[in-house]
């Protein structure tokens, strides 16, 4: 399948049957979030969580979503969050990059905040979630289905999961045979969602 036909049938599923996922698929799966792009600060690493009993601890620990537990597999995408922008340098890259993002005032009140895990989970958690992308696309070409959830628990799935102090669990991605057929997205008939060099 073509990568464009495979987005135009991926839609968010959250009934799965109970068909366990192959471990080749799983590979597959895994391989996808590797091809990711990483940054320098940010290394990702991911759990492939199939115990009924953990899924299910997992699932508690969601907004809403206790269906992830029913899925035969999540995939926990982590970060690991050592590098801190409290103790780089004032010329870092990382820092400097971060100031021209976030301005100088919201920089400076991270480096100098002592809640670090806080402020390390805020500047290193978006790039992951290409992984997760990559991978439930990745799932829609073996004909399965997922969702990202991240309304979630952080502080209590890194206990679950007895992730290491320096690794953060940033989302959940169950998949599985989808046990539900949500319509077919439409290409938006929005003629406003693209601009042509600038916005006038
Ligand atoms: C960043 C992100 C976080 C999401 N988190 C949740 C979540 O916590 N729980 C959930 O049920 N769905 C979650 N979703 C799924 C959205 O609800 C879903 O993508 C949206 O309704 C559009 O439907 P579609 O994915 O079928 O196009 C998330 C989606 C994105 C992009």
């Amino acid at each position: 399948m073509k990568i464009l036909d495979i987005m135009r049938e991926r839609r968010s599923v959250r009934k799965f049957k109970d068909i366990a996922i192959s471990e080749s698929v799983i590979n597959d799966i895994l391989e996808s979030a590797k091809l990711a792009p990483e940054t320098d600060t940010c290394r990702y690493y991911f759990g492939v969580v199939t115990d009924d009993l953990i899924k299910n601890e997992i699932a508690s620990a969601t907004l809403y979503a206790e269906w992830v537990g029913k899925a035969p597999v999540i995939f926990v995408c982590c970060t690991d969050i050592s590098w801190d922008i409290g103790e780089q340098k004032e010329d870092d890259y990382g820092v400097i990059g971060n100031k021209l993002r976030y301005t100088e005032e919201v920089v400076n009140f991270l480096r100098k905040n002592n809640n670090r895990k806080a402020c390390k989970t805020l500047t290193l958690c978006t790039p992951v979630y290409i992984a997760a992308e990559h991978m439930i696309l990745t799932a829609v070409s073996h004909n399965l289905r997922g969702c990202l959830v991240d309304f979630i628990d952080i502080e209590r799935i890194n206990k679950i999961l007895e992730l290491p102090e320096h690794i953060t669990c940033q989302l959940l991605v169950p998949i599985g045979v989808a046990d539900e057929k949500p319509k077919k997205k439409t290409v938006k008939s929005r003629t406003d969602m693209f601009f042509y060099n600038k916005w006038n």
